[in-house]
């Protein structure tokens, strides 16, 4: 039986994206009963309040504030630019962030980076736990899922390597248990 739901954000929109890999591979790695939903960000325009003003909010963006309402976590799976976190899944934070309902306040939430160099993109991880703590998200304590050479690490389109499914398995159970402690 599902009792959850978990919203999977990624933050490169390329087709080929590693993070994308990654992200394909929570919903094997996720606890019994956890459904992974996977949300797109791909048509959220950039930000620009005069958009909501003339025309009301974008329907990329009420999608994605609904989505993100009725999930019961969040997992944010992030490559990381000129050591900072992307553009546009901070974009679409940003547009989450002035939204009426406020939808990442109080949800729980893990980040995940990778990167094809060794250090998996650490700076853009912890750059993320600046950003959700202004928006008031609850960031789930639990290891430190920077993924590093991840290019040798997938393989099909999956993170297949065992030290790495170890370590998003065990975030994803946190994430659950804090989850469902808040449900109640
Ligand atoms: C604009 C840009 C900046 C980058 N900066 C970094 C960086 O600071 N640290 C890093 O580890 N990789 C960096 N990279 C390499 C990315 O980690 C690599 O392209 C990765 O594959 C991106 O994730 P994706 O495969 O999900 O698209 C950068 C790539 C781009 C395009």
């Amino acid at each position: 039986m599902t009792d959850m739901t978990i919203a999977a954000l990624c933050g490169s929109l390329r087709r080929a994206s590693m993070t994308r890999m990654l992200r394909a591979t929570l919903p094997e790695l996720a606890p019994e009963g956890v459904r992974i939903l996977d949300v797109e960000i791909d048509a959220v325009p950039m930000f620009n309040s005069d958009i909501r003003e003339d025309s009301g909010t974008p329907e990329a963006v009420t999608a994605l504030c609904e989505a993100l309402a009725a999930a019961d976590a969040v997992v944010l799976c992030s490559p990381e630019y000129n050591r900072m976190v992307p553009g546009a899944l901070k974009n679409a934070m940003d547009w989450v962030s002035t939204e009426p309902g406020f939808p990442m306040s109080g949800k729980p939430v893990a980040v995940m980076t990778q990167s094809p160099g060794p250090r998996g993109g650490n700076m853009s991880n912890y750059a993320w736990r600046q950003v959700l703590s202004v928006i008031g998200a609850e960031l789930v304590p639990g290891p430190d899922v920077s993924i590093g050479l991840m290019e040798e690490k997938v393989a099909d389109g999956k993170l297949v390597d065992e030290p790495s499914r170890k370590l998003v398995a065990k975030q994803l159970g946190l994430l659950v248990e804090r989850a469902r402690l808040l449900k109640g």
